[in-house]
């Protein structure tokens, strides 16, 4: 009989804390209902105490997740407690995460703390968290660079009062993996109520070892491993669920645990963080990119020809990668593409949006002959973009001129707050022509960060799909659009940026605090 391995997942907290990944409120709630489908047992949700967004933000996917665990993150003080208690009330099953650094470089040139403070304020905070849940998850921050008999101590104490997992961090991503095993093996052996808790692995990939790092961390006790969708997370990222959770499942021979998770829901996880944040996903990425179960090699062909298992360890489809179908075309009824929807999982609120998706899907198939899945995704996806995000700012025409020799020119016209403005400019390319015009009439004072264009099928009629990273006051966000003319997705996906603005707001950041 295998042990459950908790898999908790971060990409809305950790995960978001990567510059230039902010999501909505209506993004998170998106991606939480994902992770739901994924069976992720618990999902954080983010920082209350961060910002009224990120309060708000973890609030709607308490109240919108019904199977998996919601946890928002705190600092061992008082107000963070509250904000993470209140924000978690919705919740069918609600977490606490309160954390306090344990090394002695973050006690002694961060939170300016002693040893003897820090584990009497961790003891508070574990105690004060248990006052809203009974699932109180303690993290001594930068775990993996602390001295092991104070951290001994401190686990033994915030056990004792209350905490029900025991989460310890590599905060830098410094370990290798024997060493981390041998921290989880140690802690554990030497704390005598540790049989009292989960214990949990929390990685960065600052190295390349996060993934390696949670694994020897599972085979010296851990029952938690946190990551994130793709490995998403500040500097080099997170530990990478698909692949933490590819590696239990396919060396079942190895490991003597399994997870809960519905592997088919892999790829489409995947797909929506990376669509949302704009964060593209590299070719050769174990398990989500594009050439993760391509061969190209002439044996590797006749091998997996003859025998399958010759050159492969995993099936694509058990991770959600499919044959492109081609699924829909011009003739097709309302019948038909509501069904295929509902077969790859999308679920319309209302039937007006229903209608809405169905007119485009109308008019993408009089541009483009055979509709693909992909293409349905990112039709929806480019619906909820315009829909959810309360637009103040939209598309109405847009008309690009481009002649060898010649400046390309933008002509276009935008619907501002219930005002059309119309405005002309010329530019190094039709897309920078066309948001040299959007600046004529916004005047947003933002900067270009990153623009990038990727096709969602193959061939030259496919829907392209636009990302773009405005910058403003050290605020990031990012905007998409698709549309089989690329001119018009980037104009979208500009928008798109720009009416996030108006929505989003400033938030701390947790580790970027310089008190607790
Ligand atoms: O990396 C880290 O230490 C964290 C903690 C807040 C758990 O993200
Ligand atoms: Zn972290």
């Amino acid at each position: 009989m295998k042990d459950h391995l908790i898999i908790f997942d971060t990409t809305l907290r950790d995960g978001e804390q990567s510059p230039g990944a902010s999501m909505t409120k209506e993004e998170k709630v998106r991606i939480a209902k994902q992770l739901e489908k994924l069976r992720v047992d618990v999902i954080e949700a983010g920082f209350p105490a961060a910002s009224q967004g990120d309060f708000d933000s973890v609030k709607a996917v308490a109240s919108a997740i019904k199977d998996s665990t919601i946890c928002g993150l705190a600092r061992a003080v008082e107000n963070d407690i509250a904000r993470a208690g209140e924000a978690i009330k919705p919740a069918n099953s609600g977490r606490i995460h309160t954390f306090i650094a344990t090394s002695p470089i973050h006690m002694q040139m961060k939170l300016r703390m002693s040893p003897d403070e820090v584990v009497e304020r961790a003891v508070w905070a574990v105690k004060q968290a248990r006052r809203y849940t009974d699932d109180v998850e303690f993290s001594p921050e930068d775990a993996g660079r602390s001295d092991l008999d104070f951290l001994c101590r401190v686990v033994e104490a915030v056990i004792k009062a209350g905490a029900t997992t025991i989460n310890m961090p590599d905060t830098v991503g410094y370990n290798v993996p024997e060493q981390f095993g041998a921290l989880f093996k140690n802690v554990m052996e030497r704390v005598p109520n540790s049989d009292k808790a989960v214990f949990s692995a929390h990685c960065h990939n600052d190295l390349g070892l996060a993934v390696a790092n949670s694994l020897a961390a599972v085979s010296n006790g851990a029952r938690q491993v946190e990551c994130t969708i793709n490995g998403l997370g500040e500097r080099a990222g997170n530990t990478a669920l698909e692949e933490v959770v590819m590696a239990v499942r396919t060396r079942q021979d190895h490991f003597s645990v399994d997870t809960r998770i519905h592997t088919p829901e892999i790829l489409n996880a995947s797909r929506l963080v990376s669509n949302i944040t704009g964060f593209n996903v590299q070719p050769n990425k174990a398990i989500v990119g594009a050439n993760a179960f391509a061969h190209e090699s002439g044996i590797h062909q006749d091998g997996v020809l003859k025998h399958r298992e010759t050159y492969e360890i995993m099936r694509a489809e058990d991770v959600g990668w499919v044959t492109n179908k081609m699924v829909l075309g011009k003739h097709s009824g309302r019948n038909a593409f509501r069904t295929r929807l509902l077969e790859l999982g999308i679920e319309f609120e209302t039937e007006e949006q229903l209608n809405d998706a169905f007119l485009r899907f109308k008019e993408l198939a009089d541009r483009k002959h055979e509709i693909y899945d992909e293409d349905l995704q990112a039709l929806v996806t480019d619906a909820n973009n315009e829909r959810l995000e309360n637009e103040s700012i939209r598309l109405m025409a847009l008309r690009v001129s481009t002649e060898m020799g010649e400046a390309p020119h933008a002509t276009l016209t935008l619907w501002v707050n219930g005002v059309e403005h119309t405005a002309n400019a010329k530019g190094g390319g039709v897309v920078d022509a066309t948001f040299k015009a959007i600046e004529q009439i916004i005047h947003s004072g933002t900067t270009l960060e990153l623009y990038s264009v990727s096709n969602v099928t193959n061939g030259t009629d496919s829907l392209g799909e636009t990302t773009v990273r405005l910058e403003k006051g050290g605020r990031i966000l990012n905007g998409q659009g698709s549309d089989t003319d690329i001119v018009t997705a980037s104009a979208k996906a500009y928008i798109n940026a720009l009416n996030k603005f108006s929505m989003d707001d400033n938030k701390a950041h947790p580790q970027r605090e310089e008190t607790i």
